[in-house]
């Protein structure tokens, strides 16, 4: 844990004491050690104005605090400021408050010795706020367990109880501690708060039945009032009404804005329960609280005889059942006082007034011993019953010096107290001081300061102060009165310089004082005393009480420091020793009476350090020597201002600072070298150092930023250059790692593959099943791209993988259909003619003829012959039949075969066969009897027509090129589709009625036609025409 803290330090925001000197013009000192005229009263609190001002509230007196109440929230208490002050030095940061109790913490921890804070100032300085302060910094900063943060949230929340039942509004302060508050915190061995334990004392019970103008009776009974549940005040016979209880109208201030009661209440509740109180504690509580409501309304009459008496008690039976006593007893007790002769006892009658201050006194009386129950009761719920030893860090928040216009009793037992504290604070002060310059070597020079030993013994002496003075006065037999008290004094102090009473003073001191006062001269101030009471109060026991507290409390003290003392002689470094000797003390200042922000009264400061003894605490700080330093730190921080030193210095440093002073020019007077220190003895030495320092490093600047750019620029490169290379690096890796995943993944892909290839035959399985359907996908992309073009294309169809066999047949099926209709939607009706002629053809010649074949391609035409070239006389005879085609033919004679060149016309009803103008021979349609050609590739027609007349003409032999279009325009025409014949062979005909001609086919080497030996006409044609359609 310590390791921790120790990382933290050197915070970058450091502000040590020496650079706070540089800004001292605007904030002021931060150290009045360092305050050049420090006697001066007017220069402490010009220091102090000018910090003020600039909401520096804090500044110290060498470790002592200086805190000016600001009477508004500054920003300076958040969890990030104290991280800020964890763990460092306390020079090397503003003045806080925590730095005061980090610093306490630390020497605890690193000394494990015990530790208290002295927290002291007039009511509304700010105390119980510092206290509050330090106690948060603390509940923070400290480390703990979940185990410990109970007890932490007690010692949190016992604040607020307490507060409830131990503050009240007073004129000074809304929230006015009405009991001195003394608070244990308990550390273990690691540092973490594991309990806690609070003395209370000087409760002012006496505010429960009285309270002066302006102000309030303790918190709880307005909270009880206003904030209390139905059912509860009912319990407890209250009405939620402030006006109805007497202890509480007496200053008709019940409200006051700056408190909410009912909220407190709730908070009240709440915090209860956190330490360990149960219901019926709470019950019991509340209960008693109400009791000392009620008994405040108790009346009393006077009877005849001017006895008080009890008439209507129906207050007095709420007090009797919630205390739980006898009605009887409780209204004899108030009206009637018990004397208690030798054997018996008497009863003498109460007069109203009697009766009252009874009633008050049992008030009191409950109240402060509920109020010390409930401290018990707080201190069980803290207490840390482990028997490892523990360090304790004590919080004491006690009044400083009281000078009211009369003082009491009570004021003598508070500055006494004070005075007390004083003496310690000089004793311990003086020793440390005297016990650094031994260790440093340094002759010890004898200090201008007032030592207050001499007013502590007027007090204190056995047998001669006016405590033993007091004692015996009460002691004595016979009548002792405060005026007979005033003679002993006299008699006894009489030539006591720091003592004065009317008779013993001078003329014009006499006017000041009252008979029955005497006077103190304090060592913050004189004090005057009235001696009304005291022989009363300090018999009283309640009273005796206070004198015994102040008298304890200093014990208590006493003894945190001589523990520490006999801690001194111990192995710990020295200084560290030295800070540890002390006792920390938080002085608080209330810069005006009236609350507000940013008032600075003078008067009123001033009176309050001179009653808080700031100068005395000064002038002894300031005894000897107002700096030292270590050499190294010293010699680290100036030593640009001397060539010697700059900008090392390479020997042993104290001869370093040696030089360097002398350098400097420092008077022999000025300065002591120490052992291990340099001791400056004016703070305005170290002003011109720090001056010097100041121009220097200006100059010092420029050169250094050089050298500092040049050198980031450097190491910028660098830094970029290493960024570089490792982001190659890492790039690589990643690009690594990637090609190796990839190929991981390529190695189980293919392996797939191959498995699933050589499966591809099985029943689909996991192992083939992917491959298969690559495979479908695949030949069916590649189908796709290669599907045939044409319905005569019938090869090119993609062979299939075994498993798309089937599918690869439908789909070609599909295929087919989808190019046919494809087909048969674009062609059109000139198309369609032709092809039923075609179909025609097909009919009649398809696998008959060797030279069909070739001429499905040939696209037949309307005619072969256009009209122009046919004779007009031709024309003019037979155009009434229509001519439906003509075709240039050759007409073989019957007889002798010779070829001669015709036009063949046919019409509607016949076919001429025409010679120039001439029709040779027409044939009727009706006439023809068939039409015969060769099963060869010749192109010879033969017209077989029926005569019996032999004059005719006989059959009709001519060879034509289109032989296929002629023949099928001839059946479409003549209708002779059926007369057709496609002969094997030779083929007879008709030379004339009677007389039979043979026309004979062959393949040969030439196509030729003429007349055989035979007299048969021989029709050869060539082979090559022949094997066409061998070839396809
Ligand atoms: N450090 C502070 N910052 C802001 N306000 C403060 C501070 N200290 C005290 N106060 C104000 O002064 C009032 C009185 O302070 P308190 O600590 O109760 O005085 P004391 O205990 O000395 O009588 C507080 O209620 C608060 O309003
Ligand atoms: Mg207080």
């Amino acid at each position: 844990f310590c390791l921790l803290k120790k990382e933290k330090k050197r915070k970058p925001t450091k502000l040590d004491m020496e650079g706070a000197l540089t800004a001292r013009d605007r904030v002021g000192i931060q150290d009045f050690v360092l305050l050049d005229t420090h006697t001066s009263e007017t220069a402490f609190l010009g220091n102090l104005k000018k910090r003020f001002s600039e909401d520096l509230i804090y500044t110290y007196i060498g470790t002592l605090l200086v805190s000016v109440n600001p009477y508004k929230e500054l920003d300076i208490y958040s969890k990030k400021q104290m991280d800020i002050y964890m763990g460092v030095n306390f020079f090397e940061l503003p003045p806080h408050i925590y730095a005061l109790a980090d610093n306490a913490y630390h020497t605890m921890m690193a000394e494990a010795n015990n530790h208290f804070i002295l927290i002291s100032g007039e009511s509304g300085a700010g105390k119980t706020e510092a206290s509050k302060k330090i106690l948060q910094y603390y509940a923070v900063s400290c480390p703990s367990t979940t185990l410990l943060d109970s007890v932490r949230d007690r010692m949190l929340v016992s604040n607020p109880v307490l507060e409830a039942f131990g503050n009240a509004k007073t004129l000074k302060n809304d929230n006015s501690s009405r009991f001195g508050k003394y608070m244990d915190i308990q550390f273990d061995i690691q540092g973490d708060a594991v309990g806690g334990h609070i003395l209370s004392y000087l409760l002012e019970k006496s505010r429960v039945v009285h309270q002066n103008h302006g102000e309030r009776n303790f918190h709880i009974f307005y909270q009880l009032v206003e904030g209390g549940e139905e059912d509860l005040l009912h319990q407890l016979g209250l009405e939620s009404n402030c006006q109805h209880y007497s202890y509480l109208v007496q200053d008709e201030c019940a409200n006051v804005t700056s408190i909410n009661d009912k909220n407190d209440w709730k908070t009240v509740r709440n915090a209860l329960s956190v330490i360990d109180f149960d219901e019926s504690d709470i019950q019991h509580l509340f209960g008693i609280i109400a009791s000392v409501l009620h008994l405040g309304n108790v009346q009393f009459e006077a009877d005849s005889k001017g006895y008080a008496t009890l008439n209507k008690n129906t207050e007095l039976r709420w007090v009797s059942t919630l205390l739980g006593i006898n009605v009887q007893v409780l209204q004899e007790g108030l009206t009637y006082r018990k004397i208690e002769a030798k054997t018996d006892e008497v009863l003498s009658p109460f007069t109203v007034d009697h009766a009252i201050y009874a009633r008050n006194a049992l008030a009191k009386a409950i109240y402060g011993r509920t109020f010390t129950w409930l401290v018990n009761k707080i201190n069980d719920s803290m207490e840390n019953k482990e028997p490892s030893r523990k360090t304790v860090i004590g919080l004491l928040d006690i009044y400083g010096f009281e000078v009211f216009y009369v003082n009491s009793f009570e004021q003598f037992c508070i500055n006494y107290c004070n005075e007390k504290l004083q003496q310690l604070f000089i004793q311990l002060t003086l020793k440390s001081e005297q016990e650094e310059y031994e260790a440093e070597g340094i002759g010890w020079e004898p200090v201008q300061f007032f030592n207050n030993k001499i007013i502590c013994d007027l007090v204190e002496e056995k047998h001669r102060g006016i405590i033993s003075v007091l004692d015996e006065e009460c002691l004595r037999p016979g009548e002792a009165t405060d005026f007979t008290f005033l003679e002993k004094l006299e008699e006894k102090m009489g030539s006591h310089p720091h003592f004065i009473t009317h008779k013993l003073s001078d003329k014009k001191i006499r006017k000041t004082l009252d008979r029955g006062d005497f006077r103190l001269l304090h060592y913050a101030g004189e004090v005057t005393y009235g001696v009304v009471g005291f022989i009363d109060k300090n018999n009283d026991m309640l009273y005796r009480n206070i004198k015994y507290v102040s008298l304890l409390l200093w014990s208590i003290i006493h003894v945190y420091l001589t523990d520490k003392l006999q801690f001194k002689s111990s192995l710990l470094g020295l200084t560290d020793i030295l800070m540890s000797k002390e006792p920390w003390y938080v002085r608080c200042l209330k810069s005006n009476e009236s609350k507000q922000p940013g008032r600075f009264d003078d008067v009123l400061v001033r009176h309050q350090v001179k009653y808080l003894g700031l100068m005395e605490h000064l002038r002894v700080r300031r005894a000897g020597f107002a700096y030292r330093r270590r050499y190294e730190l010293f010699l680290q921080r100036y030593k640009p201002l001397c060539p010697a030193t700059w900008p090392h210095w390479r020997g042993v440093a104290a001869e370093g600072v040696e030089v360097l002073v002398q350098h400097l020019g420092y008077l022999p007077d000025e300065y002591k070298m120490g052992r291990t220190k340099i001791f400056i003895r004016h703070p305005r030495t170290l002003f011109a150092t720090e001056d010097a320092f100041e121009v220097c490093k200006h100059k010092l600047a420029s050169r250094i930023q050089a050298q500092y750019k040049g050198y980031r620029q450097k190491g910028e490169f660098r830094r970029q250059k290493e960024a570089a290379t490792k982001i190659e690096t890492c790039w690589r890796g990643v690009q690594a790692r990637k090609e190796k995943e990839r190929r991981q993944w390529a190695v189980k892909v293919i392996k797939k593959f191959i498995k699933g290839y050589m499966t591809r035959g099985e029943a689909k399985t996991t192992d083939n099943s992917e491959y298969l359907a690559f495979v479908r996908q695949n030949y069916l992309n590649r189908l796709k791209d290669n599907l045939p073009k044409t319905v005569l294309d019938k090869i090119s169809w993609l062979t299939p993988p075994p498993v798309l066999t089937e599918a690869s047949a439908i789909l070609r099926q599909l295929h087919m259909r989808v190019m046919v209709t494809r087909y048969v939607r674009g062609i059109t009706a000139q198309q369609k003619a032709q092809l039923q002629l075609k179909g025609i053809t097909s009919v009649i010649f398809k696998d008959k003829k060797d030279s069909y074949p070739q001429s499905v391609s040939q696209p037949f035409v309307d005619t072969r012959i256009s009209e122009q070239d046919i004779n007009m006389k031709i024309l003019q005879i037979i155009r009434h039949e229509r001519i439906k085609y003509s075709v240039p033919v050759v007409k073989y004679d019957r007889n002798g075969f010779k070829p001669r060149p015709r036009q063949l016309i046919l019409t509607q009803t016949a076919a001429y066969v025409v010679d120039e103008a001439k029709i040779k021979q027409k044939v009727q349609y009706t006439t023809l009897k068939g039409v015969s050609v060769s099963t060869l590739s010749d192109s010879i027609i033969i017209f077989h027509i029926a005569s019996e007349d032999v004059k005719q003409k006989g059959d009709l032999v001519i060879q034509c090129d289109h032989l296929f279009e002629v023949l099928t325009k001839l059946s479409v025409v003549a209708n002779k589709q059926s007369a057709i014949n496609v002969v094997q062979g030779s083929i007879s005909f008709q030379i004339q009625a009677g007389k039979e001609g043979i026309v004979d086919f062959s393949s040969g080497q030439e196509s030729m036609v003429y007349k055989d030996k035979n007299g048969h006409l021989m029709v050869v044609r060539t082979k090559t025409a022949q094997t066409y359609k061998d070839l396809l």
